[in-house]
């Protein structure tokens, strides 16, 4: 069996790759799904147990696949910094360059030092990630005559791969759960895992479908305000702010994508002090033996004002996704 056969490309048959494509990959997937001790039916799904520790490395390997298919020689992408340690490595994989546009203090060490460890050459943008992702899609995508392919989560094959974590989900319950709460940050994870979701529908593995629950950070909660408010065009947040770096976004390009799920899967969205996901970090780390990072707690910070305001049940099925590992942000103090 090779490294192709498991994980994120076991579903080869639901992704929309051609059969001789060979894979570019480092074995993502197949993370843990961990029952709570503190709640019957809560679990965590641990995106943190991914090769570069956070869910992006499911994306990833589809994209860069695609970008060695095609022969492209580089690629580039804007991060908060998961997704610029994920592309570092599977570019290294591919024998790709890299590119990354980081937001000039604003990415946790340990991302930065996973880019740099794995080659990437790194620009910091004097502004913040809304700013690196405009340059990187102004020289980048609407500039189609450079020869440098785009990982942004514009790109589609990202959402592809990450919408395996519903079959995971699915798979490791033996059913699909009430509720999954999903951070939100360019909103399009969560978009991709209602897809998952939506397709085991559509081919008849099963009838039922989860409502998906997005948890913003409550200084950088465009979508949740967009979803309050009712409105058709995103409400920004010029200055977004937010100790959960990975989620720091005032202008996610997904927003209604992520609205959409949300909508269609009769979901709400959550917006969660920093204090709270603190305190979960802390729940999580002390009580659960689980090491996140603080936008990965956000979704346990979510559940808890859920239950207290009576929007989902004690006796409901709840899975957090725990999208990034305590070690990419070891410098987080509660
Ligand atoms: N959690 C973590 C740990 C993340 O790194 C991100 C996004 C999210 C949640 C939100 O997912 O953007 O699909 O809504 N990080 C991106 C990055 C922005 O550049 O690494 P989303």
């Amino acid at each position: 069996e090779t490294s192709s056969a498991r994980g994120v490309w076991k579903y080869k048959l639901m992704l929309p790759v051609k059969k001789e494509v060979e894979p570019v990959s480092l074995g993502e997937g197949d993370t843990p799904l961990i029952p709570l001790k503190s709640h019957k039916r809560l679990f965590v799904k641990f995106e943190g147990a991914n090769p570069t520790g956070s869910f992006k490395d499911r994306g990833m390997t589809l994209a860069v696949t695609i970008a060695k298919y095609i022969g492209a020689k580089s690629v580039v992408v804007a991060s908060t910094g998961n997704t610029s340690a994920s592309a570092a490595a599977y570019a290294a994989k591919a024998g790709l360059e890299c590119l990354v546009y980081l937001p000039r203090g604003s990415v946790a060490r340990g991302k930065l030092f996973q880019a740099l460890l794995h080659g990437a050459k790194v620009v910091e943008v004097d502004g913040n990630f809304d700013e690196a992702l405009e340059e990187v899609i102004a020289r980048y995508v609407d500039n189609t005559q450079g020869h440098v392919y785009p990982l942004n989560s514009v790109n589609p094959w990202r959402l592809e791969g990450q919408k395996t974590i519903a079959f995971e989900i699915y798979q490791q319950l033996g059913f699909v759960p009430e509720n999954v709460v999903v951070p939100v940050g360019n909103a399009g994870n969560i978009y991709a895992i209602w897809k998952g979701f939506r397709e085991l529908r559509e081919v008849g593995v099963t009838d039922r479908a989860p409502r998906m629950i997005g948890v913003q950070a409550e200084g950088a909660s465009p979508v949740f305000k967009t979803w309050l408010a009712k409105a058709d065009e995103l409400l920004p947040v010029e200055r977004p702010y937010t100790v959960a770096t990975a989620i720091k976004i005032g202008r996610p390009v997904n927003w209604l994508k992520a609205l959409t799920a949300v909508r269609e899967s009769n979901g709400f969205m959550l917006s969660v002090s920093d204090a709270t996901i603190l305190e979960a970090l802390k729940t999580l780390a002390r009580s659960e033996g689980i090491g996140v990072e603080p936008a990965s707690a956000a979704p346990l910070a979510g559940y808890r004002v859920a239950l207290e305001q009576g929007l989902i049940g004690q006796d409901e099925t709840t899975v957090l996704v725990a999208t990034g590992h305590a070690l990419k942000d070891p410098e987080v103090r509660f």
